[in-house]
Formats: C-alpha cells, sequence, structure tokens
C-alpha cells in the first residue's frame, strides 16, 4: 500500500515540478534517451548523428518542432519526437544549449580549411551564424560540428529534402554551393576554433 501511495506521489510530482531542481532531474532523465545517439555530455561520436552540446536553445527547440509536425524527416528523430511535448521541448532546448559545446581536434587538412574559409567568407556564413560560428536564436551551431554531418546537412538542404526555418534561408544559401564548396566549408566549420 505504502508503495502504491508513493509511486502516485511521485508520478503527480513529475507532472507538475515543485521546483527548478526537479526540473533539472526530470530532463536529465529524460535526455539519457538521447544520449544513445547524440552521446554523452551532447558530443556524438557517431557518424551523421549532429553534437548537440552548445547548440543554441532556440534552434533545438525548432528543429524538434520541425521533427514533430514532420517537416524535417528522419527516420530515427521522428519517433522520438512524435509524442514530445511542448514542456519537454523547452525543457531540451535549455538543457542542451547549456553543455560544454564540441572542441576540433587537430585540422587534419589545413588547405582544405583555407579553402572553406574563402567559401564561408565569400558567402557570408557569419552573418547569420555569427562570426565565431557559435550560432543564436533560431541559427545553428556549426563550430565543431562533425564534418561528415555539416556535409550531409547541406546536401539535404541543396537537394531540398530540408527546409529549414527562418524563411528558408538555408535552402537558398546552399542551392548556389558546388560539391568541392561544402566539402571545403564543412571541413572548415569542423575544425574552426
Ligand atoms: C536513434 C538515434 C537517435 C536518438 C535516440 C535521438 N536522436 Fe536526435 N537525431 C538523430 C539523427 C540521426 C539526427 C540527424 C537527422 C538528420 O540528418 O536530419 C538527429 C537530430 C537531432 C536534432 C537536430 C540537430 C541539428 O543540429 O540539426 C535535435 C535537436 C535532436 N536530434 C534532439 C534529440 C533529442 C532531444 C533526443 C532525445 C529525446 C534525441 N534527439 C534522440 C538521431 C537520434
Ligand atoms: C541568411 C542567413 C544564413 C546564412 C547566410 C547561412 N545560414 Fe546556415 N542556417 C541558417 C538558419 C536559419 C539555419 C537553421 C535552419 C533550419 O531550421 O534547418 C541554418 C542551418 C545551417 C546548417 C544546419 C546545422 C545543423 O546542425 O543542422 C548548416 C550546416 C549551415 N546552416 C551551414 C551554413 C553555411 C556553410 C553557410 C555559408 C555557406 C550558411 N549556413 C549561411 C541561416 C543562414
Amino acid at each position: 500500500m505504502r508503495i502504491v501511495v508513493f509511486g502516485l506521489l511521485s508520478a503527480a510530482l513529475l507532472l507538475i515540478p515543485s521546483s527548478q531542481a526537479a526540473d533539472n532531474a526530470a530532463i536529465k532523465d529524460k535526455a539519457a534517451a538521447c544520449a544513445g545517439c547524440h552521446g554523452e555530455n551532447g558530443i556524438s561520436q557517431t557518424e551523421n548523428i549532429p553534437s548537440l552540446a552548445g547548440q543554441p536553445d532556440q534552434f533545438i527547440q525548432w528543429q524538434l518542432v520541425f521533427f514533430r509536425a514532420g517537416s524535417r524527416k528522419n527516420e530515427q528523430m521522428q519517433p522520438i519526437a512524435e509524442d514530445i511535448t511542448n514542456e519537454d521541448i523547452r525543457n531540451f532546448g535549455a538543457y542542451f544549449s547549456q553543455m560544454t559545446p564540441p572542441k576540433a581536434a587537430d585540422d587534419s587538412d589545413p588547405d582544405l580549411s583555407s579553402k572553406g574559409a574563402q567559401v564561408a567568407a565569400g558567402r557570408r556564413c557569419g552573418s547569420c551564424h555569427t562570426d565565431s560560428f557559435a550560432g543564436t536564436k533560431g541559427v545553428a551551431r556549426l563550430a565543431g560540428q562533425r564534418e561528415e554531418y555539416l556535409v550531409k546537412a547541406l546536401h539535404d538542404y541543396k537537394a531540398g529534402a530540408r527546409i529549414g526555418g527562418g524563411v528558408a534561408a538555408m535552402a537558398d544559401v546552399a542551392y548556389h554551393m558546388s560539391d568541392e564548396e561544402i566539402t571545403a566549408v564543412s571541413h572548415y566549420l569542423a575544425n574552426f576554433k
């Protein structure tokens, strides 16, 4: 009997968090389900899965809304986002945005990076993503993101497989990029310090 009462009480507490601390504990539990793919501390070790640590709060929230609505399509993320509540979306945004962003390792190909730097300057990536490529509001962090994921994302925008927010700003940017430019700028950004 006691166990049943305790169970009911804790369920009620989860639904109506009584304090910020309870909130944090609940979201930490839920984020454990994300770590299997997005990595411990929000830093992905898996090909084609992005790191989430240090992404802007609003960017994370918008992407979860897009997956839930089906306007951003991905076999792995859509089932996860399907039943997600607005409150969870807000909490995930706060949780991952406060984590330390991934740090770039040593650059394996500085020549490719300097080509990528020219692409980024010429196409004014920093005008939206900020000069440090840390992102802001609905605009993604790019610095230190996994290289092959950046390549994939740019090809998805270019092919129209991903439309994105911000009046489809990225579809417009990527449409005009060559494959060589995508390769170079992704290398530059993944290694950006
Ligand atoms: C089974 C693996 C898997 C799990 C579990 C998973 N994700 Fe993802 N997630 C992905 C993949 C793959 C992508 C990239 C999709 C693409 O290429 O468009 C992604 C993308 C995202 C993005 C967009 C990031 C960006 O940079 O565009 C967010 C935000 C996100 N996931 C949040 C979460 C949250 C929150 C959880 C836990 C509730 C979670 N994911 C669990 C595989 C997973
Ligand atoms: C006019 C503003 C603007 C410019 C210029 C711009 N971006 Fe973006 N970028 C955005 C916005 C907004 C998003 C989020 C789109 C979404 O919701 O999918 C984004 C998202 C991205 C993503 C997806 C990141 C992720 O984690 O999923 C990549 C990669 C990217 N931009 C690369 C670039 C590169 C490289 C350039 C320069 C060649 C560039 N962007 C120029 C606004 C811009």
